[in-house]
Order: structure tokens, then sequence, then C-alpha cells
């Protein structure tokens, strides 16, 4: 039976490689699951991975935190040993992690298959670790799987379209597994919130920017729910920084938790990914408080808009009208067994 590593480290992995995980197994490939402990606290590992229905990995590498240099390298040669060992025939890499282009890096240069899950995906900022990240995995891979029409138009217009294929979003997949009507609503679900995540070094690092989004989130017209990731948590101490009365702040939800908190708000204000396209499915608004967006889909009709510097008008942003979408870009949850297929297939 051929052998497939999944490699996942840090939360959204977890969340991306429960539905490709099941589908490996279902299509009678034999998983090899692989956690480097990029992502080691409690509520952002095992309670993740629990939560969707990720099987407990079967080597954990546990790297932890460090410099991306450190950690990135801690990886790449824990990664090759355990490669070396279970001899894997296709190595799979999630997203844009430094966990994704350690795994990349240390299978490609063994000469194994690997494929990319998320390729295609383009910020054109390489200020972000995680566009390097992204640029770097999907030159190096054998198989880029994509989300999105525009991310294969990215991957064609960098040469890469006869290795590519259109699969359709696991996080689709996911987002459909969970049976959200089941999932307990938080306690300040029953008033008018928002819900927030803060966690891109380009607004936690620097102590400006950190208190100019948190005044802004402070000057809204509703209460702000923040779930702090733990670098936010760090940052908002070491630099001491204030948190506004209106601004209240949470430990990281599990996944389920979260999407149900989306879904109980009157909008979404984040830098993840992740949670832009989960609102947008969700039907929930969401401003993005970043520059740029990888996913210029859920632009559409309004449901996201990216805030940029225009903190002193976030809150006619986040008032702004929306109109519905009847298009789902990101494909109807079957992303996970596209894959499987097209594992298969790379593997013949
Ligand atoms: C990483 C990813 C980012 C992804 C995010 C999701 C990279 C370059 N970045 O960012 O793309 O969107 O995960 O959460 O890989 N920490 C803890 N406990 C933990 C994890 C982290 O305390 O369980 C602290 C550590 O001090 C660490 C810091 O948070 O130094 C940042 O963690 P790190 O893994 O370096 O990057 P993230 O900011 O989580």
């Amino acid at each position: 039976m051929p052998k497939v590593m999944n490699v996942v480290g840090a939360r959204p992995q977890f969340v991306k490689a429960g539905p490709v995980s099941r589908a490996l197994v279902a299509a009678g490939l034999d998983e090899i699951l692989v956690n480097t402990g990029q992502h080691y606290d409690d509520l952002m590992s095992d309670a993740i991975m629990k939560d969707v229905g990720l099987r407990e990995p079967d080597v954990d590498l546990g790297v932890g935190s460090g410099s991306h240099g450190h950690q990135t390298a801690a990886m790449l040669r824990k990664l090759e040993d355990v490669m070396v060992e279970r001899g894997p025939d296709a190595v799979l890499t999630y997203g844009d992690t430094n966990s994704t282009i350690a795994g990349a890096l240390a299978a490609t240069k063994l000469g194994i298959l690997t494929a990319h899950v998320e390729a295609g995906l383009r910020s054109f900022n390489r200020a972000m670790p995680e566009e390097l990240n992204r640029i770097a995995t999907d030159h190096l891979s054998d198989l880029l799987l994509a989300p999105t029409k525009n991310a294969m138009d990215h991957l064609r217009s960098e040469g890469l379209e006869s290795r590519s294929r259109l699969t359709g979003d696991v996080m689709v997949d996911a987002l459909m597994s969970i049976d959200l009507a089941r999932v307990a609503t938080q306690p300040w679900a029953d008033s008018s919130v928002y819900v927030a995540t803060i966690h891109r070094p380009s607004n936690t690092d620097d102590p400006i920017r950190l208190s100019a989004v948190l005044n802004a989130f402070g000057r809204l017209d509703k209460p702000v729910h923040l779930l702090a990731h733990p670098r936010l948590q760090q940052r908002l101490s070491d630099f001491e920084t204030p948190t506004p009365e209106s601004v209240v702040l949470h430990e990281p939800l599990p996944y389920s938790s979260m999407l149900r908190a989306v879904l109980d708000s009157d909008g979404l204000l984040t830098d993840s990914g992740g949670l832009q396209k989960e609102a947008f499915i969700l039907g929930k608004k969401c401003t993005t408080i970043r520059s740029e967006t990888e996913w210029p889909e859920t632009l559409v009709g309004g449901w996201n808009a990216v805030a940029g510097d225009r903190l002193d008008v976030l809150g006619d942003l986040v008032l702004r009208a929306t109109t519905p979408v009847e298009d789902d870009p990101f494909g109807r949850g079957d992303a996970g067994e596209w894959i499987a297929r097209e594992i298969v297939d790379l593997l013949r």
C-alpha cells in the first residue's frame, strides 16, 4: 500500500488536514501524520485536532517556537530524519507556514514526490513570511493543489500550470463537517457584538500599530470580543498595551466554537486568511485588518473589505452595505476527495 506523509504543525493546518487525512485513508492509502509541533499550546493544537476530527499524529517532532531560521531549520532536520526512517512515497504540505516550507524542502531534497495543498495563493506582499513560504513551496512541489481559479491563474503566470490542479478548498470540507446548530454559543452571543482575531506580525509586533488597531476597535459602535492568539497575548504584555474598555480579550476558541461565534456576531475583524473565507461562507461581513488579501473572491458583494491603514474610518468601513452572492468560489466541500484522487494519480 503506498505511504503518504501529511506534515502539519500550526493551527490552520490541523483544520485543513482533517478532510484530506480522512479521504486518503478512504482511498486505500497508508497515511503517516507528522506534527512538527510549531503550535504547542493545547488551545492551538490538541484541542483543535480533536475538534476537527484529525486523528492523533503518528510522530510529534516537538519543535516549538523560535526565529524563522531556527524554527524552520529545526523542522527540516527532524523531518528529514523521519522521512528517511518512514520512507513515504509522497509528502503533503498545507498552506504557508514554516512547517509547510520545511516539509516541502525536506521531501524534495530526498527525491520524494511532494504535493502542496492550498497552492497558488499570493498576497504580493513579500514582507509577509507566509508569502515567501508559499512561493518557495509552490516552486519546489511536484503537484500543486489549488483551491480557487484565482490561485490557478497565479500558478499559470509563474509557469507552473502543468503541475497544477483545481481541487476546491479543503476549508469548505472542514466547515461543512461541523453541525453548527449543535455547537454551544458564547456567553456574549446574546448581545450585538463584533468578534475579532489579530496575530500577524505586521499588526502585533509594532507597539504603535497594535495600539492603533485596538483603539480603532474601541471606537466601533459595538463591543469587540477579541480571541487572542498567543503571539498577541505576549505582545500585549511585552508592550504593556492598554485595551479599550469595549474590547474584551479571550483565549483562542476551538474551531467549531470560533465558527459559531462568527455566525452569532454582527461581523468579524481579522487578519487571518482562513477566517475571511469562513465569514464569507457563513454569510457574515468581514473587515480584514491588513493591506491585502489572498482571497479576492471574498471581496465580491462587499462581504470582505481590506482596511489597510484606514483605521481612522474603520467604523464606516465596518458598517458598509453588502449584496448577496450566488457563487461558491471555494468549491462544494469535496476538495479532500479530489486531492486524494490526485495523489493516487501522482503515485501511479
Ligand atoms: C503561524 C504561521 C501563520 C499562521 C499562524 C496561525 C508562520 C511563519 N506563520 O504564525 O502563517 O497564520 O501560525 O496561527 O509559520 N506561541 C505560543 N504557543 C503556541 C504557538 C505560538 O505561545 O502554541 C507563541 C510563541 O511565542 C511564538 C509566537 O506565538 O514565538 C508565534 O508563533 P509562530 O508559530 O512563530 O507563528 P504564528 O504567529 O503562530
